[in-house]
């Protein structure tokens, strides 16, 4: 590994992450109806069984991401001419190759900037690139975009991505906020780019989030895992089903685990016992569906202008370059 052409740069205080848990079990496992945040799932496991689930045959958004990407990196080069690529959320940086083969061919490239919180993931991604790019500089971040956007301060202009609609897994006001965040860290000739899945039929939707091989209620059951281990809870993950809805009001898809029998469970670092009802559920994600209108209505309101907006062919997936206000 060329040392000086990669850095780590971890941003969350040692004790961060378990202070955290401990808040957002609290917060979210004491009150009806039980939430916690969907973070939690990317441990070393859960970053793995994503990746899995990123070659499901049923979750397409990964493979119509890639389908945009694979079309649409030269144009994105070329329109944006960036010296930096920063993206949040990056995990195996595997989509963003495209992107990096794309401005390196353009000439402009020099810095890739990755920001995840899950950290083993995020350094074994970035050392691949760093070993992979010769020419480029690495900087990674391990941090929480959920609580605030130190962005690495790169010379510009910057591309920021945020891909795999990660913004879906936000609720309205977390996007607003986000984007209000967002477009106060970005200088004027930085450009966002987006990857938002779009609303579609709705069977379509729930396959994608219960797939046949069941990847993806493991996933889910992780987070149960991942509490046991921080908190010393006795989660049972065998005692809840895996749960996806189409929430068709709100137009998103929730995941959640659902009791099959009536429990109690202990969370020892919080001195808290739950009585959890047979068939009460334990909410885990939200994955938001998105319309043109209503998603470049809300990133003006959040300080954003769409400039291009992309699809797949078969319009289920879209990736929007937009730049500040
Ligand atoms: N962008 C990749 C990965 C998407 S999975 C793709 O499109 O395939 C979501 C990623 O966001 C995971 O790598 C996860 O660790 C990261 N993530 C989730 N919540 C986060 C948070 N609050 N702060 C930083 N990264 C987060
Ligand atoms: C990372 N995020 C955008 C994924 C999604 O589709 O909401 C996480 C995921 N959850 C279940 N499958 C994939």
């Amino acid at each position: 590994m060329a040392e000086s052409r990669f850095a780590l740069d971890d941003r969350l205080p040692a004790d961060y992450l378990a202070n955290a848990l401990r808040s957002d079990a609290l917060e979210g496992l004491s009150t009806a109806p039980r939430t916690l945040p969907p973070k939690w799932f990317y441990d070393k496991r859960g970053s793995d069984l994503f990746e899995q689930i990123t070659m499901l045959p049923e979750y397409y958004p990964a493979r119509a991401e890639q389908e945009i990407l694979t079309r649409r990196a030269s144009e994105i080069a070329g329109l944006t001419r960036a010296t930096t690529l920063i993206e949040l959320g990056s995990g195996s940086s595997r989509k963003t190759r495209l992107l990096l083969d794309a401005l390196t061919a353009g000439g402009t490239l020099q810095r890739y900037a990755p920001l995840d919180v899950s950290s083993s993931t995020l350094r074994e991604a970035s050392e691949a690139i760093c070993r992979d790019y010769p020419a480029l500089s690495v900087t990674a971040t391990v941090a929480d975009f959920t609580t605030g956007l130190a962005l690495p301060d790169h010379p510009g202009p910057r591309l920021l991505a945020f891909l795999g609609s990660t913004i879906g897994n936000f609720d309205a006001d977390q996007r607003s906020a986000f984007y209000r965040a967002l477009a106060l860290t970005l200088s004027s000739d930085d450009v966002l780019l987006l990857g938002a899945d779009l609303v579609k039929d709705p069977d379509a939707l729930v396959r994608a989030y219960d797939d046949l091989s069941g990847v993806t209620a493991e996933f889910n059951k992780n987070v149960l895992h991942v509490l046991n281990r921080g908190l010393g809870s006795d989660f049972d993950p065998d005692a809840y089903d895996h749960v996806a809805l189409w929430n068709a009001d709100e137009e998103r898809i929730e995941m959640r685990l659902r009791a099959r029998t009536a429990q109690t469970v202990k969370i020892p670092e919080l001195e808290l016992s739950l009585d959890i009802a047979q068939g009460e559920d334990l909410r885990t994600e939200l994955s938001c569906k998105f319309r043109r209108e209503t998603l470049t209505q809300e990133l003006r309101e959040g300080g954003f202008t769409v400039r291009n907006w992309w699809t797949d062919t078969a319009g289920r997936f879209a990736l929007l370059l937009a730049v500040p206000n």
